[in-house]
């Protein structure tokens, strides 16, 4: 798709289609009012029929109104006005598109980007206006024989901002949001692919692939021989059971200070988890090939802040890992000894992602972090808490917290902390290791988030539980990209910061 920014009066433009708001109850916004005076009345005529109520979704394609230079006139439901936040936003956009993209319309001049959100300003809303767009647009047929062929699709889309002196900015604000769709396109394709494409071999693949195609940035990949010299016994007690071998994938985008402290991301890449020995139920176990959404978005991250080349320096680890239940593997009772030196009891092999984090996350010590924050479909417990709107967030750094919380907030991605309470981590208490790797049925995401505690005690670390965000079940299966937006948005405030 082509983005573009542009500041002049709708009625001017000569393109096929402009898009302009309509609030509830029939208030029209005011690109709509200016069209709407040069025309003599003509759309508030319209309304006052009741061709257009406002309601947040709805539309109406206006044919040759007069005194107009566009073809069309595509009037937008934007809800009530004072209703106007950022998932409205998202909606009104969501709509502009799919609407003329369905009806083979190729251009629009969209003044969407000039309603008021609250506490936004231009820059912001044409980011997130790109982001809307290509979200709402976005299909994985790569593995279908026959393409579909949409016939004229929607290729180019300018928004409106309402002054010259806001281009430079929008601008920029263009390159960030596509910069930012496209990793969460590389999140979303990397997350669809089934797992028998996407196995930690693959993943590896794509990251050295990123080194190639980017200046400045490393990956480095360790093997199970490598991992075996470091004493990662817990996370290669997870890739014993499978035929595949395990890889550590690092990447490293170095674009700040060389004394700065990066920021760390560590992304749970399990390809498929089939539970291994403590086989899961069969009723949609396909939906185990998500369990690597937090390293897609690692790899989405990486990607976006190299292709902007952030100056920031920014670090991400996945570790790559099947769990399945070959002969070889790890048994219910069975004791391991992780990098740090802490056994683990592995009471459970289901409750996997801890086992291959802990050692990713002393492996993270070496970069000497600023902070760490990992990313993992960690828990079914925390789709039970928090549903499928917020991630769960835990940590040991109040700052960190906070960090994260307004970050999801002004993303539009939100995030909600539980608390790592002492009180829990008894539940870990273990008869024969240091440690037990589940904690029992009370508290599962708190419990999961204190045995990570256990590395994490020498730098800054939060945790994000995306099990019930990072894809969608049922008829509209499919990867979300979150947490993308949230990590973006918080690089981007710590990039604010040290200017
Ligand atoms: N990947 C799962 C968590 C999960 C389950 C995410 C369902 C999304 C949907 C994780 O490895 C797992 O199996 N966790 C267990 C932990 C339990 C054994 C302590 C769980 O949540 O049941
Ligand atoms: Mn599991
Ligand atoms: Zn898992």
């Amino acid at each position: 798709m082509e983005f573009s920014v542009k500041s002049g009066s709708p009625e001017k433009q000569r393109i096929s289609c402009v898009a302009v708001g309509v609030f509830d109850s029939r208030k029209l916004s005011l690109s709509a009012q200016i069209l709407d005076d040069s025309s003599d009345g003509f759309i508030s005529n319209l309304i006052r029929r009741g061709e257009c109520e406002g309601k947040l979704g709805q539309t109406l394609l206006l044919h040759n109104v007069p005194n107009t230079l566009c073809d069309r006139i595509l009037l937008i439901g934007c809800g009530r006005e004072k209703h106007f936040d950022i998932k409205a936003f998202q909606k009104a956009n969501h709509v502009v598109s799919t609407f003329l993209d369905d009806r083979g319309a190729t251009e629009v001049f969209s003044c969407i980007t000039e309603l008021n959100v609250k506490n936004r300003n231009s820059a912001w809303k044409v980011s997130h206006a790109v982001q809307a767009t290509e979200d709402s647009l976005y299909t994985f047929n790569q593995l279908k024989s026959k393409k579909e062929n949409t016939r004229r699709p929607l290729r180019k889309v300018i928004f409106s901002v309402p002054s010259r002196r806001e281009l430079p900015d929008g601008e920029q604000a263009v390159r960030e949001g596509m910069a930012i769709s496209s990793g969460i396109k590389l999140t979303r394709d990397l997350s669809n692919l089934p797992g028998n494409i996407c196995t930690p071999t693959y993943l590896a693949e794509v990251a050295k692939n990123l080194e190639i195609t980017h200046r400045g940035f490393k990956t480095e990949i360790l093997e199970e021989d490598d991992m075996e010299k470091l004493g990662m016994g817990s996370f290669l007690s997870v890739s014993r059971g499978s035929r595949q071998p395990a890889k550590l994938i690092s990447m490293q985008h170095m674009g700040g200070d060389k004394n700065q402290k990066p920021i760390v991301f560590v992304g749970k890449g399990v390809t498929f988890d089939s539970g291994g020995i403590s086989l899961k139920p069969g009723g949609a176990m396909d939906e185990m090939k998500y369990d690597m959404c937090g390293a897609a978005s690692v790899m989405g991250v990486m990607s976006a802040c190299a292709d902007l080349q952030l100056p920031y320096n920014i670090i991400g680890i996945i570790p790559a890992t099947e769990n399945m239940p070959d002969g070889l593997a790890t048994k219910p009772g069975d004791i391991v000894t992780s990098m740090s030196g802490l056994t683990v009891e592995v009471l459970n092999t289901d409750a996997e992602g801890r086992l291959i984090l802990c050692d990713a996350l002393t492996y993270a010590q070496k970069f000497d972090p600023d902070v760490v924050i990992d990313i993992a479909t960690l828990t079914g417990a925390c789709i039970v808490a928090l549903g499928s709107h917020t991630a769960g967030l835990l940590g040991n750094h109040n700052p960190l917290i906070n960090d994260l919380l307004n970050a999801g907030r002004d993303a539009g991605d939100r995030c909600w902390e539980l608390p790592l309470f002492d009180d829990y981590q008894q539940q870990l208490d273990s008869n024969f290791a240091d440690i037990a790797n589940i904690g029992g049925k009370e508290a599962g995401t708190i419990t999961a988030a204190c045995f990570l505690s256990r590395f994490t005690k020498k730098y800054h670390w939060a945790h994000l539980d995306i099990a019930g965000v990072a894809w969608n079940s049922g008829k509209n299966k499919g990867a979300t990209g979150r947490p993308l937006p949230l990590l973006m948005q918080y690089v981007f405030d710590r990039i604010a910061e040290t200017k």
